[in-house]
């Protein structure tokens, strides 16, 4: 999902010195391997995209062994003379679709690229295995749309929460087959590996946000000597275990979510100006905890363009209120959808409602899942939701990570690459982290250890809410750019406000 600068020339005379030259020479260039053709109507992209697959084994330790395809698409630079190389991107999740994310990314000059990445890459959207079209997970939709509370209260319901989620996690490993016990960032990496050897053009440059700077300092732990570029934005820190992570998460939310009511309650762009947002919120989140709030405008068939659950409970609109905050562009919306689920009509405030075998949410589970040691007892359990509820008074402990907890105590997949601090050393570049102050999703403490444990990386700041930055098309974008294209990196401390 989804960070002005006073540079230090003495940490420039310092850390700048790993050689960029050594990215290529260690490893001969080989020339593409990679066929691009046009891409299949059906997915809608832009019409200069290209499109390729990739085939990598489901089991990297046994190379011969069956393998899956990779789905990938190329928005080609729009300079040739002046063509660097290419750029791969992942767009976070877990789950993800770098395809789909490239389609918008490429071409929206709002919240996507820049002119400057459009001309000097060929930009990659990856499918990651396990996503958009490169052997998805696949699930039953309804089995998801079951509603399972994962705020257990008691220790029956604690038990019968982790039935649901077995029950399901095994019905989705029926239905993908024998690539979902290898869907863990470790097989991602060795996958992004492939790709970069395939585009035969030396050192990866790799811009990843939110879960994508995990793939890409896991990456960099394993093949340190392989990277022209790397930028990390929105950083997810895999040292974080299963109580810090959820209780530095609901923490920023809780923050966050009083910005939004600050600013509902005071902007032009509000709806909600000139009220009391914040008896509205607790209202509203009071009202759906008694009984959920009706969602009349919602479809439940695939015929509608996005279907939505009938009505919307008091954990379902904490979730989506996350959801609306993380993005300072969606606050008007989520103002709208406060205004109107105060009145009774929850529409804009509804979860969506599967009707697919495959969807992001589903391919999240499984990636998380092999990826974090979040299993728990019920006295555990309940502990932790205590301390959650006592640091976030409105969200009550609901989040995304607690979110996730919830379905991976009875995933049934095995944990492959638990959580642990990374030690990324030997590095051929200097890695940028890149996070906001306030950003919710990742917050600021995972980006400043995450520095830590690569060497010679630098972090940049940007003072203000939301999840991720380059997108934001401010000063941040400009130092990523700069970094990118001319491998200049901003000094040491540097803090920009857009
Ligand atoms: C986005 O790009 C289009 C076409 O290149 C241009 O007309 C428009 O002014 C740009 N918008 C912004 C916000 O930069
Ligand atoms: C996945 O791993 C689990 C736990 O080790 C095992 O029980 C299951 O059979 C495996 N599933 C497949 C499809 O290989
Ligand atoms: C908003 O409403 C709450 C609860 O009714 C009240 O305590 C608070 O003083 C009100 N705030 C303002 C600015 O009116
Ligand atoms: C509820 O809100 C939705 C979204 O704003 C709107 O489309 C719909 O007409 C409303 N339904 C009713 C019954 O007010
Ligand atoms: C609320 O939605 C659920 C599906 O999520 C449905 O089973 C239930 O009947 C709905 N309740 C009401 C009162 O409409
Ligand atoms: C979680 O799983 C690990 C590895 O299987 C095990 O060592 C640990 O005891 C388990 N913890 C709990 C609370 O179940
Ligand atoms: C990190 O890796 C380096 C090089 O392999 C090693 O010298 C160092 O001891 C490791 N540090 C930790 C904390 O494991
Ligand atoms: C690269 O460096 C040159 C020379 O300093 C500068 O003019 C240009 O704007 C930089 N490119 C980007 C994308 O920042």
């Amino acid at each position: 999902m989804m960070l002005t600068f006073l540079s230090s020339s003495l940490y420039l005379a310092l850390l700048c010195t790993p050689n960029f030259a050594s990215a290529s020479p260690h490893n001969k260039v080989q020339g593409p391997t990679i066929k691009w053709h046009s891409c299949n109507e059906d997915y809608s992209f832009p019409s200069d995209f290209q499109c390729t697959e990739l085939e990598v084994p489901v089991d990297w330790k046994y190379p011969k062994g069956p393998k899956i395809r990779l789905f990938m698409n190329k928005a080609p630079a729009i300079n040739l003379e002046e063509r660097i190389g290419s750029l791969v991107l992942n767009p976070g999740g877990p789950g993800g679709a770098g395809s789909t994310f490239l389609a918008n990314f490429a071409y929206n000059n709002v919240s996507g690229s820049s002119v400057y990445l459009r001309e000097y890459f060929d930009l990659i959207g990856p499918d990651p295995r396990g996503t958009g079209l490169s052997a998805p997970i696949k699930c039953d939709p309804g089995l998801w749309n079951q509603r399972v509370s994962k705020q257990p209260r008691t220790e029956a319901a604690f038990d019968s929460m982790v039935a649901h989620w077995r029950e399901l996690g095994l019905d989705c490993m029926k239905r993908t087959g024998a690539s979902f016990n290898y869907s863990d960032t470790i097989s991602a990496a060795h996958d992004l590996e492939a790709i970069r050897l395939a585009l035969g053009e030396g050192g990866l440059n790799y811009l990843g946000f939110s879960y994508g700077t995990q793939l890409g300092s896991q990456y960099a732990e394993i093949f340190p000597s392989n990277i022209r570029s790397m930028v990390l934005d929105g950083a997810t820190d895999h040292s974080f275990k299963k109580t810090s992570f959820p209780a530095v998460e609901v923490k920023d939310y809780e923050i966050v979510l009083d910005h939004f009511v600050e600013w509902a309650s005071t902007n032009e762009n509000s709806v909600l100006k000139g009220l009391n947002v914040s008896a509205m919120v607790d209202d509203v989140f009071a009202k759906a905890e008694e009984a959920p709030i009706p969602a009349p405008g919602c479809k439940q068939d695939s015929s509608s363009s996005s279907p939505c659950r009938p009505n919307v409970s008091g954990e379902e609109m904490k979730t989506i209120t996350q959801e609306y905050i993380l993005q300072q562009s969606t606050w008007g919306l989520l103002a709208e959808g406060v205004k109107e689920a105060h009145q009774g009509n929850a529409t804009l405030l509804s979860k969506p409602w599967y009707t697919a075998s495959s969807s992001t949410d589903f391919s999240q589970s499984a990636i998380s899942c092999q990826d974090w040691m979040w299993n728990s007892s019920w006295a555990e359990w309940t502990n932790r939701q205590d301390l959650l509820r006592s640091v976030s008074p409105r969200l009550q402990g609901v989040s995304e990570v607690t979110a996730a907890q919830a379905v991976c105590l009875g995933w049934p997949s095995p944990v492959v690459n638990p959580e642990k601090p990374l030690n990324v050393t030997g590095v051929s570049t200097n890695i940028l982290v890149v996070n906001a102050l306030f950003d919710p999703e990742t917050p600021y403490e995972m980006a400043v250890n995450l520095q830590t444990e690569i060497e010679g990386s630098v972090l940049l700041t940007r003072r203000g809410d939301g999840h991720t930055s380059y997108g934001l098309h401010g000063d941040t974008q400009r130092a990523i750019d700069n970094y990118l294209v001319n491998l200049t990196l901003p000094g040491v401390g540097t803090i920009y406000d857009t």
